[in-house]
């Protein structure tokens, strides 16, 4: 399967109306975990990337006349019988050429050295110590703290290379070759763990290969709405809003590309917050977006009677949304295209064989109709979070989307514990409300990763003027995190936690006590069930 990048590259002369002259750096991928942030990397510096498969030849990687390439990682051990290798003419392009890990070894072994496989891999964090005059590291310190996952190691190099940076343990971390147009490293200077490792990118990419680093994200834009043109040609697409960033950013870049025959269709479960849905359509229609709007409140709200259990609130929402959703985009008529709003940490690597990496994405919006054989249009797949909403706020979509919390498709079923009626949901977005209120006057919601209350299902007596009250209790949640795989709960001002919860309880009907959820996650998750 080939990524956006390089269907986004797919014609390389007719881009941008083919007088505007892209400068390429093609990244050859070996099955590497680390490809998609090497394109990041090298999208950072301002200079674009096209990543191809290993198995491109010489004439496919030409097209782009490359700048400099980048041979990544991969999992396979370059001695195998059936290790995957790069087309060898592509070495001789004459642009420079760095391997990473994987990459090195197969240049290694190219080019006339040998690999071996280590007594022991070194997975993990080490140190690495340069030797001698180094192109590639020219300037940094002597030693330097690395990111090695590897099995195999080069045991010699090939002539005319030398070694210039090794283990404590003599393994070569870095090798170049005096004529400078071959670079490898045998740990990764894409994450953030190796120190140095942009610096190593930008010696080799700059100084190097001689990138001028004039790419935008305007350009990316532009190259994303020819290529989604190209695509969908004179067909139709549907897709699911949420309000969330991700789905309302393809939204707008579809919009961009093909205008009308492009449908959204917002499903309102009637578990948002308080005015959310009404906001949401509100900006999308602002932002020239055709939205079809289904109140299916009711419908979930009588199927969710009753239900206590989190998976099986949870299975319901799911199971309903997608029969409204099909309902709906039945409607539409003849659809080609499903765009979903998936981005690169969704797609979970599932597999590969023989460099082809198997790619399986979470589905926002479910499945469709057999019948209606959709295919997919993904147009974020292989950019990360931050870089969805810088390319957001490009386009236009307003502030207020670009900069939301991440919020539970299930919505506040999975915070409202226990039963869900309207009353208790209504119990819950007011409190809710107040909390984010009080947030912001602080000026604390923005640097939240995401602030919600949770309405409990337990009752505690308390005091109201003369009264013995027997009433609701609301827990504040508040995390920060990276990423949602891990998160640390939010050290909010005692003052502000006082004012919340002075006017929860004095402001919203049916809660007495409120209470702090100081739990990181692990050993909670984020949302409460
Ligand atoms: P947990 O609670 O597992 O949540 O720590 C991790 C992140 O995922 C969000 N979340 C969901 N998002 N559909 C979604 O689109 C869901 O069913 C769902 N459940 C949890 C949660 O808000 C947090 O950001």
């Amino acid at each position: 399967m080939r990524t956006f990048a390089q269907r986004l590259m797919a014609r390389p002369g007719d881009r941008g109306g083919g007088a505007q002259k892209l400068e390429n750096v093609v990244i050859i991928d070996c099955g590497s975990q680390f490809t998609q942030l090497i394109a990041r990397r090298v999208r950072e510096m301002n200079i674009h990337s096209v990543v191809l498969s290993w198995d491109a030849r010489r004439e496919r990687v030409a097209e782009f006349s490359p700048k400099g390439i980048i041979i990544s990682g991969g999992p396979d051990s370059v001695n195998d019988p059936d290790a995957i290798a790069v087309d060898r003419r592509v070495l001789d392009m004459g642009a420079p050429v760095l391997g990473i890990c994987y990459g090195m070894q197969l240049l290694a072994k190219t080019l006339g050295g040998a690999v071996g496989s280590g007594e022991r891999s070194e997975y993990g964090v080490t140190r690495v110590r340069r030797s001698g005059n180094s192109r590639l590291m020219e300037g940094l310190p002597d030693e330097l703290q690395v990111l090695m996952s590897h099995g195999d190691r080069v045991t010699s190099l090939p002539e005319g290379f030398r070694a210039t940076a090794s283990t404590e343990g003599g393994v070569t971390a870095a090798m170049e070759d005096r004529a400078g147009r071959f670079f490898g490293l045998q740990f990764h200077p894409e994450v953030v763990h190796t120190e140095h490792g942009r610096d190593i990118l930008r010696r080799f990419l700059f100084d190097i290969c001689g990138c001028a680093g004039d790419w935008r994200l305007e350009d990316w834009v532009e190259g994303a709405v020819a290529d989604i043109r190209r695509q969908v040609g004179e067909g139709r697409a549907v897709c699911g809003l949420s309000g969330g960033v991700d789905s309302s950013v393809a939204a707008a870049l579809v919009n961009r590309a093909i205008g009308p025959r492009l449908t959204c269709i917002f499903v309102d479960h009637g578990l948002m917050r308080l005015n959310e849905a009404k906001h949401v359509v509100a900006s999308y229609s602002g932002m020239g977006l055709s939205v079809r709007h289904v109140d299916a409140s009711a419908l979930f709200l009588d199927r969710l009677a009753g239900v206590t259990d989190p998976e099986k609130k949870r299975r319901i929402i799911g199971g309903l949304f997608i029969d409204v959703f099909d309902a709906e985009a039945a409607k539409i008529g003849e659809v080609d295209w499903l765009l979903q709003g998936t981005i690169y940490p969704d797609v979970i690597e599932s597999g590969h064989r023989k460099g082809a990496v198997l790619i399986k994405s979470h589905h926002n919006v479910g499945g469709l109709p057999e019948h209606m054989k959709l295919r997919l249009l993904e147009p974020l797949r292989d950019l990360f979070k931050d870089e969805v909403r810088a390319i957001g706020r490009l386009i236009g979509v307003p502030e207020d989307i670009v900069d939301r919390q991440p919020f539970p498709g299930p919505g506040l079923a999975v915070r409202c514990l226990g039963e869900i009626t309207r009353e208790r949901l209504d119990t819950l977005r007011e409190a809710d409300a107040i909390f984010r209120e009080e947030l912001r006057r602080a000026k604390l919601y923005d640097g939240i990763w995401q602030s919600f209350c949770v309405l409990l299902p337990v009752r505690t007596v308390g005091v109201m003027g003369d009264s013995r009250t027997y009433s609701e209790v609301v827990a504040l949640r508040a995390v920060n995190s990276q990423d949602a795989m891990t998160a640390d709960w939010v050290r909010i001002p005692p003052e502000v936690l006082d004012v919340t919860a002075k006017r929860i309880c004095n402001e919203v009907r049916g809660v007495n006590r409120v209470v702090l959820d100081v739990t990181s996650k692990p050993p909670a998750t984020i949302e409460w069930e």
